[in-house]
């Protein structure tokens, strides 16, 4: 009888132990300081840009740094084949947007991914050449340099140029990502060459993403827009099916924007502009929600849920079919964020009804996407989501640049009234059109409290970056999380289409479930989705705090002290 207990004990031994170690391995810290904060999804690129604060440089050039150096360690989307959004706060009080959102080829049409039959060819607007958008991060980050940075280019492409050159070590999360590309290597022999050997724990060395960054450094974007690499891209692109031409790359411009302004009781939201539906859909999420006593509802509870559910319900509508990018469409930003419209939305949803759920088929997250947030000790702040859109973006290394290829041209409504790779039914306000940009869901956002930084913030995960960054909001302010809490706390998301309400793991408890459920909603669990990377400076101690998301372990926040 005593020998049959001994492996009993043995066993439950090991098993402890095991859960131990678990609980100790850390994917999310909560660091502070009192200078400059660095946060992305990747520890190299954050030394990265705390090397830069160190060396004197200011959050801009640090947040230029970051995006060369995640381009490097972070491929699927780290990017310089993409594009996005940076939102930048000066502590002078100046409020900059810059749009290096990808463009439509010169030669897209509404139509180009739709055959004889009107139907859509799988595919089409995913992978290889004819997905690819003109991208803008190259151009995006040297506009924000050059304008409001302190160093040289090639400064603060050093870090990135030198990880792509030296290698960095493949962690088991870059492993597994790296996994997804094997069925690729047969018919693209560029992204075999590079990532074939990249195995956990080994050194991913990147001759020629080295070379093409030198190229940058040294000879500015001229040499990706009308120089060398422009043109391996369009010969590729012309030789495989796609419509890039070198006039795509030399008109490629990058616009400064007002970013969208609203206040969220008493804080001061500043936010992604159109061609970005983030910032707007945000304003209108949270405008909503003032309206609701959310911190004496509790936490989600039933109450409290329900009512953002519709919220979402009713901000994801408006997302999905008034917004568009501004050069080619009217966005009534006015109306969607305003206090008054807010209200009678509310009022409505205090009288809803709810609709009955149907089942559709899933895709799941992919993720292609990333944000950062850097705070520099003078107080300037820059909050940065860019993209390659689908997992490794189109799927494509043209030539020897290596690097990867958007596929944002699907962000586009490819056909009304069916759903993209995101399950987003988007409108005619969206529709292709050469030089248009599609509409997106990256929502960088700085929240200030009496004109001093509060929160930096933002995410990936295509629609639910928006649901993603609106939780961390109403985590902090409402439900007095500190920023960790806030990045990590389990999430919902609903989008109207489809009609499931998708739960993280211990999102909701099993009576908020079971409430909600008998409301009428379809509740669906749903793997944790997002990468929140974020800022809080106490607005009374003044100690910065920056908390990385653990649901994208190789990330950190890291301070410059
Ligand atoms: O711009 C957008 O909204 C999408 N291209 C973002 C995609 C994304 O976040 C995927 N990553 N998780």
């Amino acid at each position: 009888m005593k020998d049959a207990i001994k492996p009993f004990w043995l066993v439950i031994f090991f098993l402890a132990l095991f859960l131990l170690v678990l609980s100790n391995i850390q994917f999310s810290h909560l660091i502070s300081g009192k200078k400059g904060i660095v946060v992305s999804e990747h520890r190299l690129a954050s030394e990265a840009g705390v090397a830069v604060l160190k060396q004197g440089g200011n959050a801009i050039d640090a947040a230029v740094a970051v995006g060369y150096a995640l381009a490097v360690v972070n491929p699927c989307c780290g990017n310089i084949g993409g594009g996005g959004f940076m939102t930048i706060h000066l502590a002078n009080g100046k409020n900059i947007f810059i749009n290096f959102r990808e463009k439509a080829p010169l030669k897209a049409r509404h139509n180009m991914y739709l055959d004889d039959q009107n139907k859509i060819k799988p595919g089409a607007s995913t992978n290889g050449y004819l997905a690819v958008g003109v991208p803008g991060t190259v151009l995006g980050l040297d506009t924000a340099l050059m304008q409001y940075g302190t160093m040289t280019r090639q400064q603060v492409m050093a870090p990135a140029i030198q990880l792509a050159k030296q290698g960095f070590t493949v962690t088991p999360y870059l492993a597994k990502q790296l996994r997804e590309l094997i069925p690729f290597f047969a018919t693209q022999p560029s992204i075999a060459a590079i990532f074939e050997h990249a195995k956990l724990g080994s050194q991913l060395i990147q001759t020629n993403l080295a070379n093409t960054l030198e190229l940058i450094a040294n000879e500015g974007p001229k040499v990706f827009y009308q120089g060398d690499i422009a043109k391996v891209i369009v010969q590729e692109s012309t030789k495989h099916g796609g419509i890039l031409t070198l006039e795509d790359f030399s008109q490629y411009t990058v616009q400064q924007l007002s970013p969208i302004l609203c206040q969220y009781r008493g804080y001061q939201i500043i936010s992604a502009a159109p061609p970005s539906s983030g910032g707007t859909t945000l304003c209108e999420l949270l405008n909503i929600a003032e309206n609701f006593p959310l911190s004496d509802s509790g936490f989600h509870t039933a109450k409290s849920s329900a009512f953002l559910l519709e919220d979402m319900r009713y901000s994801f509508i408006d997302r999905n079919t008034k917004l568009g990018d501004p050069d080619f469409v009217h966005n009534p930003i006015e109306q969607l964020t305003s206090k008054e419209y807010a209200k009678e939305i509310s009022n409505q949803i205090l009288h809803r009804q709810t609709t009955s759920p149907v089942t559709l088929p899933r895709e799941q997250e992919q993720r292609n996407t990333t944000h950062y947030s850097v705070i520099d000790s003078k107080g300037n702040a820059v909050s940065v989501t860019y993209t390659l859109n689908g997992y490794f973006g189109a799927k494509v290394i043209a030539g020897n640049t290596g690097f990867f290829l958007n596929n944002d041209m699907d962000d586009f409504t490819v056909k009304a009234g069916k759903p993209n790779k995101f399950d987003l039914i988007q409108d005619a306000t969206n529709a292709i059109q050469p030089g248009k940009r599609p509409l997106s869901s990256m929502t960088p956002t700085i929240i200030l409290k009496d004109n001093h930084v509060f929160m930096v913030v933002g995410s990936p995960g295509g629609p639910r970056i928006i649901t993603s960054v609106f939780h961390t909001i109403i985590n902090v302010i409402d439900y007095g999380m500190n920023i960790e809490e806030a990045v990590n706390a389990p999430r919902f998301h609903y989008q109207v289409n489809p009609p499931y309400v998708d739960v993280e793991p211990t999102a909701f408890s099993p009576l908020t479930t079971l409430q909600l459920k008998r409301e009428g909603y379809f509740l669906e669990p749903h793997p944790p989705w997002s990468a929140v990377e974020a800022i809080l400076i106490d607005p009374i101690t003044n100690i910065r705090y920056g908390a990385n998301d653990y649901r994208r372990p190789d990330g950190a926040a890291i301070s410059e002290e």
